[in-house]
C-alpha cells in the first residue's frame, strides 16, 4: 500500500480495493481522545474506587487526571484547526438521520449480531456510529462542565451542589465508558481497525457498512478520470 502526502480515496491493492477512510491528522487526533480518555479512566477509578486508591501514589493521579482532562478537552479544538470542514460534518451528520438511518436502527439487532448485510444503505456514518458520536458530543460536554466546575470551585460549592456535580461527572463517565466498550466491539466486528491505524479499510467492509459513500466515491472517481 502506498502512503502519499495527499492519499488517494481508492487504491486499488492487488486484488481487491482500499478505500480511506481517515487522513492523517484526524487520526492523530483520535488517537490523542483515545488515549486522554483512558488515561482520565484509570486515574479517575484511582480516585472514586476505595479499593483501587491504593494505586494512587501520593497526588500522582490527580495531577494525571488533569492532564488527561486539559488534552480531552483539547481535542475539538484541534480538530477545528486542523479540519474545519471534517468537524463541521462529523457534527451535522451525528446528529441528522433521514428514512435509511432510521430502517437501519430497526435492523439494528442484525448489526449487532455481526450480520450487516441487506441492511438499508449507510453514508459515511452508519446511523449506529452516529448515536455513538452523538453521545460522545453529549456526555463529554456534560463531563467538562461538571469537571470543570469541580475543579475550580469544589471549596465553594457546598455539600448539595458539590454531589449535583459529582453525580453527573460519574454518571457521564459511565455513559461514555459503555459507549467505548460498544465502539470497541463493533470497530472489530467489521475490521474497522485499520481505517484508525492505516487510513484505509477493505472496500468490501466499506461497502457492507456504508454502501451510499462508497458509491459517492466510486461516481467521484469516475469524474476525476473523465
Ligand atoms: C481506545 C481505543 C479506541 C479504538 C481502538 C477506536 C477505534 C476507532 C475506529 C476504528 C474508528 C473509525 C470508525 C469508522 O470507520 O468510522 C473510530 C472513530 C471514532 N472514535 Fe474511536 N476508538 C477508540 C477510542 C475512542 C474513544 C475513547 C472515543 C471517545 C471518547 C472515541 C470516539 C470516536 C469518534 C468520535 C470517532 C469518529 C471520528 C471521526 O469521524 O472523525 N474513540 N474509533
Amino acid at each position: 500500500m502506498t502512503t502519499q502526502a495527499y492519499p488517494q480515496p481508492i487504491i486499488h491493492d492487488g486484488d481487491h480495493d482500499l478505500v480511506l477512510r481517515y487522513r492523517r491528522t484526524p487520526r492523530i487526533i483520535h488517537m490523542m481522545l483515545a488515549i486522554s480518555f483512558l488515561l482520565l479512566l484509570i486515574t479517575g477509578l484511582a480516585l472514586f474506587l476505595p479499593w483501587f486508591s491504593q494505586y494512587a501514589s501520593g497526588g500522582t493521579s490527580r495531577v494525571l487526571h488533569r492532564v488527561g482532562a486539559i488534552i480531552y478537552m483539547a481535542i475539538p479544538f484541534m480538530y477545528l484547526l486542523v479540519d474545519r470542514p471534517a468537524a463541521r460534518e462529523l457534527l451535522w451528520d451525528s446528529f441528522h438521520y433521514d428514512r435509511d438511518d432510521l430502517d437501519w436502527l430497526l435492523h439494528v439487532y442484525r448489526y449487532f449480531m455481526g450480520h450487516a448485510e441487506g441492511m438499508p444503505p449507510q453514508g459515511r456514518l452508519n446511523a449506529g456510529q452516529k448515536l455513538h458520536h452523538a453521545g460522545v458530543v453529549i456526555f463529554s460536554a456534560l463531563i467538562v462542565i461538571s469537571g470543570i466546575i469541580l475543579w475550580a470551585g469544589k471549596g465553594d460549592l457546598g455539600p448539595a451542589n458539590l454531589a449535583i456535580a459529582v453525580s453527573i461527572h460519574d454518571l457521564s463517565m459511565l455513559v461514555l465508558t459503555v459507549l467505548l466498550v460498544g465502539h470497541l466491539y463493533f470497530t472489530f466486528v467489521y475490521r474497522a481497525l485499520s481505517g484508525m491505524t492505516t487510513g484505509y479499510i477493505d472496500e468490501e467492509d466499506a461497502r457492507l457498512e456504508h454502501a451510499k459513500w462508497v458509491e459517492e466515491l466510486e461516481r467521484e472517481e469516475v469524474m476525476g478520470k473523465e
